[in-house]
């Protein structure tokens, strides 16, 4: 069985829809929701949906291996990043190697790095007047946005749109392929 831990920052809308995707698969289970933010509203569906949750601070988590320890101590062999917005330590990129799992809502190498997350993404496709956006899944390595890209799609940028409409547009995209593709990468390794 693979286990993972979905880590997030705020809304949780894909960690929902992940967890709605795997339950009852016959190999993958979510186990477990961590957060660096105790007002998510991600903690909100994990309750709803009857997946534990953890919120864990900034010194748990770059100052000690309670994360690590924490992970092993449930047997979970991977993470998935949904909206979470805090560079991954290296002793937990070290128990995780090739096994943290990233999505960026936009086409990487654009619009990634320190600061580049949510609508800030959006706003900059928008005005640098690009005519299309999209999504990408990748690796996480000890760097923002910067590990191996495992699978992209793209969306118009339409004439009108605003940051909140390319948003929309990205979350279909993100719905309809993040779970899928993290069952690629798991079965593939089976
Ligand atoms: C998603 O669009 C995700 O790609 C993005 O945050 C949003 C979270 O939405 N992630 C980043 O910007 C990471 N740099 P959600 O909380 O509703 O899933």
């Amino acid at each position: 069985m693979y286990r993972i831990a979905v880590f997030a920052s705020g809304n949780g809308s894909n960690a929902q829809r992940i967890i709605e995707y795997f339950d009852h698969h016959p190999q993958i289970k979510v186990e477990i929701i961590l957060s660096n933010n105790p007002a998510a509203y991600v903690l909100e569906r994990a309750k709803k949906l009857g997946i534990p949750s953890f919120v864990f601070n900034r010194h748990e988590f770059y100052e000690s291996d309670i994360i690590p320890d924490f992970l092993a101590a449930r047997n979970i062999n991977y993470i998935v990043l949904a909206g979470f917005l805090w560079l991954v330590p290296v002793n937990i990129l070290r128990s995780y190697d090739h096994r943290i799992i990233n999505i960026h809502p936009a086409l990487l190498p654009k619009y990634g790095g320190k600061g580049m997350y949510g609508m800030k993404v959006h706003e900059a496709a928008i005005s640098a007047g690009d005519p299309e956006s999209g999504i990408t899944i990748h690796f996480v390595n000890e760097k923002y946005d910067n590990g191996a890209i495992i699978f992209q799609a793209k969306c118009e940028i339409s004439k009108g749109d605003t940051p909140n409409r390319l948003a929309e547009k990205i979350h279909q995209l993100e719905y309809r392929y993040f779970p899928e593709i993290i069952e690629q990468v798991l079965t593939s390794k089976a």
